[in-house]
């Protein structure tokens, strides 16, 4: 870390220590706190109010990203720069949904992705004069949060076209359970697998293309155009993908297209065009008024200066529940990492555990945890004003709950009683959305997309590799004959495991 960086990383530690010691109450700095603690983007608002931060701390952080280059950053990552350094690599999603960026290979990443798209539309006309009813999407990781997020999230707006499937784990649970609601006649499978290598979607794609018993309703995604076609699938019906996107953040490319099937052209396009709406934002905006540097900022700042070790996701929607799944791949793939580009050791904290659910069932479960528990947990809140439903007063109470919840953590109550008291100081951010629409949800999934890039460059570390995954990958594939009875694998404990396990399936 340079000697300007290390400089404010200092004083950022005085702050904090300052900062603990001030009750957040305290903090709201007079009426205008709250619009003075807002960034809004079209019907997206971004409200910081209730963190533990004040204008001296936050100058500083701003300082921060600026002297870590954090707006050069998201240039070279939107030009198609090698982000990527482990496997020399762009990331271009933003390609994919953003034309604005002025970097060659972003300008050719963009036509690749538009060709895509016109074939995507070519085979959605095809399978829209066909008889076919439902879609199976067979993926895992980023070949399937992203768009059974999407798909599920905005049931409201599907075009009614196509029922929309999803197949991830390896579990053949799921195939067992969903084939027999479908008739193989009426069903298309796209089998989304970037590397094409994947164990669970080989292993479900199998399954899914011997129950459909035709090819031509069998399609893949890849950028492994190769390999698929080796399997026997029919060129025209391979769509590709690219090593520039990586998987967490390829939703926006054909590795969507069961999205766009369930939600018809116009929509899908509302999707990306708010994506590109935060692209926009993200690459133009000052540092003060750029809302994932702000997110990005807040989050290193309750991480590596707070001390919190880690943060909730909290939609207060229905719609919204597959969001801290999706965000979990996100930024834990992303950011769970420990040694900067350059292999040496980071010095201080990096990802903190992200998880959540949905409001108000959460408040049943573990939001006694944080409230009463002894970790502190920021939390995002993620409201929507203007639901998709007629039930005003059902809507009103979930609104009103999750004001109550920010304020309850925020501010805390003093008891006589010690199990009645809450210390509050808990810190916690709302972004609201007037409404959940494509556009709306573009905008919210990209925003999360460009804070894990700003938090990747203020910690040095790459967020476009996971080699983290790879060993269990290899120690699975290892462990598979053992389990079948041919050979011994893993360490003695694992052999004593498969062993059990081996044992009881041999009884039943
Ligand atoms: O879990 C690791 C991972 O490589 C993810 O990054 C990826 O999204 C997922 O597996 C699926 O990979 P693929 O699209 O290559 O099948």
């Amino acid at each position: 870390m340079s000697a300007a960086l290390l400089n404010h990383w200092d004083a950022l530690k005085a702050q904090a220590d300052r900062l603990l010691a001030t009750p957040l109450a305290g903090l709201a700095s007079g009426v205008d706190h709250v619009s003075r603690c807002m960034l809004t983007l079209d019907n997206l608002h971004f409200v910081f109010a209730r963190q533990r931060i004040d204008q001296s701390a936050l100058e500083r952080l701003l300082a921060l990203a600026g002297d870590a280059g954090v707006q050069e950053r998201l240039q070279a990552l939107m030009d198609g720069e090698t982000v990527n350094t482990t496997e020399s690599r762009a990331a271009l999603h933003s390609a994919l949904r953003f034309g604005g960026a002025t970097g060659a290979s972003a300008k050719e990443a963009r036509a690749a992705a538009l060709e895509v798209r016109v074939r995507m539309e070519l085979l959605t006309e095809q399978l829209a004069a066909s008889a076919v009813t439902d879609i199976v999407s067979v993926g895992i990781g980023g070949s399937d949060l992203g768009p059974r997020l999407v798909v599920d999230a905005l049931r409201e707006h599907h075009e009614g076209r196509f029922r929309v499937h999803f197949i991830g784990n390896v579990d053949g649970s799921g195939a067992h359970r969903l084939l027999p609601t479908l008739d193989p006649k009426r069903t298309a499978v796209i089998l989304v697998s970037k590397s094409f290598s994947t164990q669970e979607t080989h292993l479900n794609g199998q399954i899914l293309r011997q129950w459909l018993g035709d090819d031509s309703r069998f399609f893949a995604v890849t950028s492994k155009p190769q390999a698929a076609a080796e399997i026997g699938v029919a060129p025209e019906r391979i769509l590709p993908m690219w090593d520039w996107v990586g998987g967490r953040y390829s939703l926006w490319s054909a590795v969507g297209w069961s999205a766009r099937l369930a939600l018809g052209a116009d929509r899908w396009d509302a999707l990306l065009e708010g994506a590109a709406a935060l692209d926009a934002h993200a690459l133009n905006a000052p540092l003060a008024k750029n809302l994932p540097v702000l997110h990005g900022l807040l989050a290193i700042w309750n991480r590596n200066f707070l001390g919190y070790a880690s943060h909730a996701i909290l939609p207060y929607d229905e719609r919204l529940g597959l969001l801290p799944d999706h965000l979990q791949q996100v930024v834990m793939e992303s950011l769970g990492k420990s040694v900067r580009h350059d292999g040496t050791p980071v010095t201080y904290e990096t990802v903190p555990v992200l998880w959540g659910g949905t409001g108000t069932s959460s408040q049943h479960s573990f939001f006694q945890a944080l409230h009463q528990g002894t970790e502190v947990v920021p939390a995002d809140f993620i409201g929507v004003v203007r639901p998709d439903h007629p039930h005003r007063e059902n809507h009103q109470a979930l609104l009103a709950n999750l004001l109550a919840q920010m304020e309850a953590l925020a501010s805390g109550s003093q008891s006589d009683n010690a199990h009645r008291c809450y210390a509050g100081g808990r810190p916690s951010s709302l972004i609201l959305l007037d409404s959940l629409d494509p556009y709306s949800l573009g905008m919210l999934l990209a925003l999360y997309e460009h804070s894990v890039f700003v938090q990747s460059v203020l910690w040095g570390i790459n967020a476009f590799d996971q080699w983290g995954v790879e060993l269990g990958k290899r120690l699975a594939n290892e462990l598979l004959p053992a389990l079948r009875g041919e050979g011994e694998a893993g360490d003695a404990i694992s052999r004593e495991l498969v062993k059990l396990v081996r044992g009881v399936a041999l009884r039943s």
